[in-house]
């Protein structure tokens, strides 16, 4: 999706706007620009094509100001070209406008403007905002009054960030639905704005984040946020926890590898603070949960997208088993269209790691408007599915920047087995002693992943066996059968190799017929309830020649002399495992996408965050 920096202040913008941009290239996009106030005259630059292209046109052609405006484009309307690269200009040369989202009444706008006499140069959508804010400058309009009259025009989510070179002490930033954040940041004779917040966490930790049909209006000194009907609001002022260095790459290769080795220091931070050890008790205050409303909840319906929606189906197995509460699972996309049978008998529960998922914030809508309590798991603060929750638990995850979901998974898995454990204590739905057993097992989950972790090297010489391949099957039973949804979705979508995750016991009723030479099998046989089972699923996909990699118990031979290749994993609490399984396929993905030469951490038609449908 696109990406926003926005600076005013006493210093050159061109520098912070251009490395505010870099920190957003995992966001995915296809041309980028700036805009800069310079000797009170708006200087453009902009081209099709990554960073570098913009900074090799900055540097032939250098811009500097105090005020300025930059944006990463993922075309939408018009293919990727310099002429729809943003900032875009209107006809006097004194307005510029960044913009995300989708303008769905822009059609209408651009003959109502061109009636007027304004010509288009650009196939954006985005181009009828800048004609809109001349229309009313012209009329007399200061840029707050234009902007507001213009931004409560548009239809669809937008966020949007505009300045004008009649009024050089200030930025206008909106954001209406969701399609993306407005992040301000606060600085001492500067202020920065951003669509994410790694873009200015060099610069500050203290930040507001608009709400949709919000408008704030920035000088170097300060801030005010209006409605667009003009109400005055007082927004709240985060810390964000984030230091820049956790944001930046460090030794590693990609930031998708820094992440997957982040794990055990990730789900520390999820725990601590939230589970009691010594008394066996969990306490989750960010919830704003009684035990009179846990007791009267009758059901928790979770919506989430890709990645997160697969955590989810993790968490209804964890949910219903310890707490005892009944779970649906869907996928955001559906549940919005669906008409679900939701009411205030019910918890909705959204997933979320961007906390802008645009599916995802639709379903949490519908869920509110049908008086569901509304919880999100969220890791990215102050985002909008933190924002609008009536409860939330953090991931605490830290900045994910891959594309590639990891420690997002895996400490969203942590969190609901929290969130199962907490149910269970304010409800009295679980037998004391097994509760306190659950809440115990956490203590040693650090060390078990960083165990697993240990054994990269394996997992890196089996990904030079295995990369050339073009279709994988990944098997998974119960509490795995969403990490073989996981595993395949890493490869697939890091390596572009096509990969299918399946419920094991539904190969006869197709799939088995894909078993061949050609096609890798990748079964979950941990020792469980359905270990036999899993272990039979290995025999017949040998018995038709297929090649099997197991995902094994350490100290399990039996499956070593079944298998073409075995990945063992330490002994660890059943609900719990998901979190130790998966960690061998998220490094089996990266391993084969790195031997493929595939773009780890900017996959092709990817964006870290969905926010247009
Ligand atoms: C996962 O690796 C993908 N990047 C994608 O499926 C992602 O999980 C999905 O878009 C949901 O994102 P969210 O958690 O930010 O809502």
């Amino acid at each position: 999706m696109c990406g926003i920096v926005g600076y005013i202040g006493y210093r050159d913008a061109t520098p912070i706007i251009l490395n505010g941009l870099k920190r957003l290239e995992y966001r995915g996009y296809d041309s980028a620009g700036l805009a800069v106030l310079q000797n009170s005259h708006i200087e453009i630059r902009r081209d099709a094509g990554k960073l570098e292209n913009l900074e090799r046109l900055v540097a032939e052609q250098p811009i500097s100001g105090h005020l300025g405006i930059g944006h990463t484009r993922w075309a939408t309307h018009g293919p990727p070209s310099q002429k729809n690269a943003h900032p875009h200009i209107g006809m006097t040369g004194e307005v510029v406008v960044v913009h995300n989202g989708i303008i769905e009444n822009f059609l209408e706008l651009k003959a109502e403007l061109q009636a007027e006499g304004a010509r288009f140069t650009s196939d954006t959508d985005t181009e009828t905002i800048v004609h809109l804010l001349e229309r009313f400058m012209a009329a007399g309009r200061s840029l707050e009054e234009a902007a507001r009259e213009a931004f409560s025009q548009l239809k669809g989510a937008q966020a949007i960030v505009t300045f004008s070179s009649r009024e050089p002490d200030r930025l206008i930033a909106c954001r209406i639905g969701n399609a993306g954040g407005v992040a301000i940041g606060l600085g001492d004779g500067e202020m920065f704005i951003a669509s994410d917040i790694p873009a200015i966490l060099d610069h500050t930790r203290e930040m507001v984040f608009l709400e949709s049909r919000q408008m704030a209006t920035i000088t170097a000194d300060g801030y005010t946020v209006q409605t667009l009907d003009g109400e005055p609001v007082t927004p709240t002022v985060h810390a964000i926890p984030w230091d820049p260095v956790s944001a930046a790459k460090g030794e590693y290769k990609h930031f998708m590898q820094k992440e997957i080795f982040e794990q055990p220091r990730a789900v520390t931070d999820t725990i601590r603070g939230r589970v009691d050890f010594d008394r066996q008790e969990v306490h989750l205050p960010d919830l704003n949960l009684t035990p009179e409303i846990a007791r009267s909840l009758e059901r928790v319906i979770i919506v989430a997208c890709g990645t997160s929606y697969y955590s989810g189906l993790v968490g209804k197995t964890l949910i219903e088993r310890i707490a005892r509460v009944p779970v649906e699972v869907w996928i955001g996309s559906e549940f919005r269209y669906a008409d679900p049978l939701i009411d205030d008998s019910m918890a909705v529960l959204a997933i979320t790691q961007s906390g802008e998922t645009v599916d995802t914030l639709a379903a949490m809508e519908e869920a509110r408007e049908k008086g569901a309590l509304l919880w999100s798991i969220v890791n990215a603060i102050g985002s909008q599915a933190m924002r609008i929750a009536d409860g939330y638990i953090s991931m605490l995850a830290g900045p994910e920047i891959g594309v590639a979901s990891t420690k997002a998974f895996t400490t969203s898995i942590v969190d609901q087995y929290l969130l199962a454990c907490y149910l269970a204590q304010l409800r009295g739905s679980q037998d004391r002693e097994k509760l306190k057993g659950h809440i115990a097992d956490l203590a040693r989950l650090p060390d078990l992943v960083g165990s697993v972790l240990d054994h990269d090297e394996e997992y890196q010489a089996l990904a030079g066996k295995l990369y050339q391949y073009a279709n994988f099957l990944y098997l998974g039973r119960d509490i795995n059968y969403p990490i073989a949804l996981e595993g395949a979705l890493k490869l697939k979508e890091i390596s572009y190799i096509h990969a299918e995750g399946y419920p094991a016991g539904e190969m006869k009723h197709g799939p088995i017929a894909l078993i061949d030479e050609n096609m890798p099998v990748l079964a979950i046989a941990v020792r469980d309830h359905v270990y036999d089972k899993m272990l039979s699923q290995v025999e017949q996909a040998k018995a038709r020649g297929g090649i099997v990699i197991a995902l094994a118990t350490e100290g399990d031979d039996l499956i070593a002399e079944k298998a073409d290749y075995v990945l063992y994993v330490p002994e660890t609490p059943w609900l719990l495992s998901p979190v130790i399984n998966v960690l061998p396929l998220q490094l089996l993905a990266y391993h084969i996408a790195v031997r493929r030469g595939a773009d780890v951490d900017q996959p092709r038609n990817l964006a870290k965050s969905v926010t247009v449908e």
